[in-house]
This record gives structure tokens, C-alpha cells and sequence, in this order.
């Protein structure tokens, strides 16, 4: 795609790009990613910075896809970028205060290397919300019976595996494994449901086996977690050894109906979107709630959500709880039963947290 005209400069929106900037990470994670901690600092206080996230169109006008732009830029062997994100990425000692000044100078002194990239969109493709997945169905889904699952915002589809990666308390060194720690009544002992078809809809579908969008995922994942890239690597190895999937592109309700005419009749259909409808416009959001009340109310329909607290759903309350600030809320409905919120989570699902059993 081409890189398109920044708009005037006094429609650009500082003060809005500096608090995207600022409350781009949780506070759990800025103390575990001092690096990117370091970095965000800056950026929040870099005039060029701000110009160039105020710049991107507003459904992703994310922090995510300048720290993302500028890791591509890095693994691609940029001569500043490609050393200091290399130390990081594995973990080496170092200044994370010098390391954050030198790219913040490459994005004041070359910022076509972000700008010309800005076209793209967010599409970090997280397997750890799949152990909140895990405990959401085994919720929705009685024992004995089969799913579907319909995964809405897919990217490069890997949730749909999300009955294959084991879940732990503890790292048990296997990168497949997925480490969450579980609080309130969070069931982890039912068999998962056996799963039929798996299919993910996206507007830009990726593609594991291309070389183009694996970078792009890497890129999305943060340097600073050494776990992440190694689980990455590990599904891209293992994937093809998994059960089939069907990516499908295009939008959440331009292909809704197409992906629930993939299950089988018996199937219950658990629609999933995991930091999907984050980027929805705000009338296709509420078409989309709409529909799934719908289809849930007339047929056997059931809904995960897992988004962000920013994500407010028509019917329901805003999420507000100050001991959860920058988690995801889990919002979920039953078949014939109007959504309810479920509980929380970490936004790469390293916690679940179950309100109550309802
Ligand atoms: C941050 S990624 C999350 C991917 C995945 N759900 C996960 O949790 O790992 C957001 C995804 O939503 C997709 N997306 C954005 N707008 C969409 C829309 N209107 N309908 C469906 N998917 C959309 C993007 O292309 C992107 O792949």
C-alpha cells in the first residue's frame, strides 16, 4: 500500500497522541519492560513522535504500531535500530536509557522509517489469550457436546488452535506452554470440548508460511519478552501438524454469516473476538453486538469477548475497577442468554481473573 499524505499539520491531535503514548502500557508491564518503558517516555515527549502517531487514521492510532514499525525496521537490519533491538531481544544487560535515546533519535532524524510504514495496522497475534479461551468454554460449552469456533479479527489465526496449547501456573520451559495464573473459581480440569471447524475472519488475514507477514508478526511482539518470540517460533514450526483452519477476509459482519455456515448444525458456535473491536468503528461495533444478541437469542450462538476496558459494549455497564486498570475485560453470553461480564484478564492473558460462577 502507499504511503499516505499526513493530514494538515493543525489537525493533528498532540495532547491526545502524548496520553496514547503514556497509557500505552499497564503499569505491571512498564515495571517489567524497562526498555519500552524508557522508550514510550520518549516518545511521549518527542514533537516528531507525537506528529507521526497523531498522523495515523484514528481506528489505529495506536503506540503499538509505532513500537512495532520501528521493531520491523530493527529486524530488518536498520544500522541503528538492528544492534540495540538484537541486545534487547535477547535479553543481554544494557542501558535501557541509551538504547531508547539512539531510537528515538533515528525517529527524529529519519522519521520516513516510520511513516512510510504507518499504513499498516496493529496486528499482534497473542496464543496467550487462549488460556483465557480455554476457561471461558469450558464454561459456555457442556461437557459431551462440540464446537465451532469463530475467531472475529484472526490475524494470522493462531487462537484458533486454542485447545492446543497446554496452560500452567508455572513455565515449564516448553514455549508452547502457556502460563496464567488463575484467580476466582476459573475451571481448568474439564476436557475442552472437541472442536470442529476453526474459522477466523480478518480484513488483512496473515499468513504463517509467508515470510512478509511473519516478520510483521515478530515485529508485533515486544523485544523485551524473550518468551513470546520463542512461542511464536514454536507454533510456526508446529501449526501444520494442527488441525486445518479457514481464514476468511474481510470485515466482522461482512463475513459473519459465512463463517457460521462453516459449523456443523450440532456444533455450538462460539464466537470469539479477542483486541479486535478495539479497532472496530464505533456503529460497526454496535451492529455487531447487535447481531450476536440476535444470533445468540435465536440460535445456538455463544460470545467471548476479551477487550479492552476502552471497548464499551451497548447494553453493559463500563467496565470500571481501579485494582484492574490496563487489563481486558471478558464479556461473554450463553446461548438464549443476554451478554454478561465474565471477569478479567491480562491483555496476553498471563492472569484470568472469574468473577463469580453464573
Ligand atoms: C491486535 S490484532 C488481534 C488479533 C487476535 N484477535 C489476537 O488476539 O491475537 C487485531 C486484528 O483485528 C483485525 N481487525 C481490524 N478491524 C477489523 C474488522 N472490522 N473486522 C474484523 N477484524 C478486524 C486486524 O486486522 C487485526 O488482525
Amino acid at each position: 500500500m502507499a504511503d499516505e499524505p499526513a493530514p494538515p499539520t493543525e489537525a493533528l491531535d498532540l495532547d491526545d497522541a502524548r496520553r496514547r503514548y503514556h497509557f500505552a502500557l499497564a503499569p505491571e508491564d512498564l515495571d517489567r519492560l524497562p526498555f519500552y518503558s524508557a522508550l514510550l517516555a520518549r516518545l511521549e515527549a518527542d514533537d516528531v513522535a507525537l506528529r507521526l502517531l497523531a498522523s495515523v487514521r484514528v481506528e489505529q492510532r495506536n503506540p503499538m504500531l509505532v513500537l512495532a514499525v520501528l521493531h520491523r525496521a530493527a529486524l530488518l537490519g536498520h544500522p541503528v535500530l538492528a544492534p540495540i533491538y538484537e541486545v534487547i531481544r535477547h535479553g543481554v544487560s544494557t542501558d535501557v536509557d541509551v538504547a531508547a535515546d539512539a531510537v528515538v533519535e533515528v525517529v527524529r532524524h529519519e522519521p520516513e522509517v516510520v511513516r512510510a510504514q504507518l499504513w499498516r495496522s496493529t496486528q499482534t497475534n497473542e496464543p496467550g489469550r487462549s488460556a483465557v479461551l480455554q476457561a471461558v468454554v469450558r464454561d459456555l460449552v457442556e461437557p459431551g457436546r462440540t464446537m465451532a469456533v469463530v475467531d472475529v479479527g484472526t490475524s494470522a489465526g493462531i487462537n484458533l488452535f486454542f485447545d492446543r496449547l497446554p496452560v500452567r501456573a508455572r513455565d515449564d520451559d516448553d514455549p508452547l506452554t502457556l502460563v496464567c495464573e488463575d484467580e476466582g473459581p476459573v475451571d481448568r480440569v474439564t476436557p475442552l470440548p472437541s472442536v470442529g471447524a476453526r474459522v477466523g475472519i480478518d480484513p488483512n488475514p496473515l499468513d504463517l508460511g509467508d515470510d512478509e507477514d511473519r516478520l510483521w508478526l515478530k515485529a508485533c511482539l515486544w523485544p523485551e519478552e524473550r518468551r513470546r518470540h520463542q512461542r511464536f517460533d514454536a507454533i510456526v514450526a508446529r501449526y501444520r501438524t494442527w488441525p486445518a483452519t479457514t481464514l476468511l477476509a474481510g470485515d466482522a459482519l461482512e463475513r459473519l454469516e459465512d463463517a457460521l455456515a462453516l459449523a456443523s448444525a450440532d456444533d455450538v458456535r462460539v464466537v470469539v473476538n479477542t483486541w479486535s473491536a478495539f479497532y472496530f468503528g464505533e456503529d460497526e461495533r454496535r451492529a455487531y453486538y447487535g447481531a450476536l444478541r440476535e444470533l445468540g437469542a435465536s440460535s445456538n450462538v455463544a460470545w467471548v469477548s476479551i477487550e479492552s476496558t476502552l471497548v464499551a459494549w451497548p447494553d453493559l455497564e463500563e467496565a470500571t475497577d481501579e485494582r484492574r486498570r490496563g487489563a481486558s475485560q471478558v464479556v461473554v453470553s450463553r446461548p438464549g442468554e443476554a451478554p454478561v461480564r465474565w471477569g478479567w484478564c491480562h491483555p496476553h492473558g498471563r492472569w484470568v481473573e472469574r468473577l463469580s460462577r453464573t
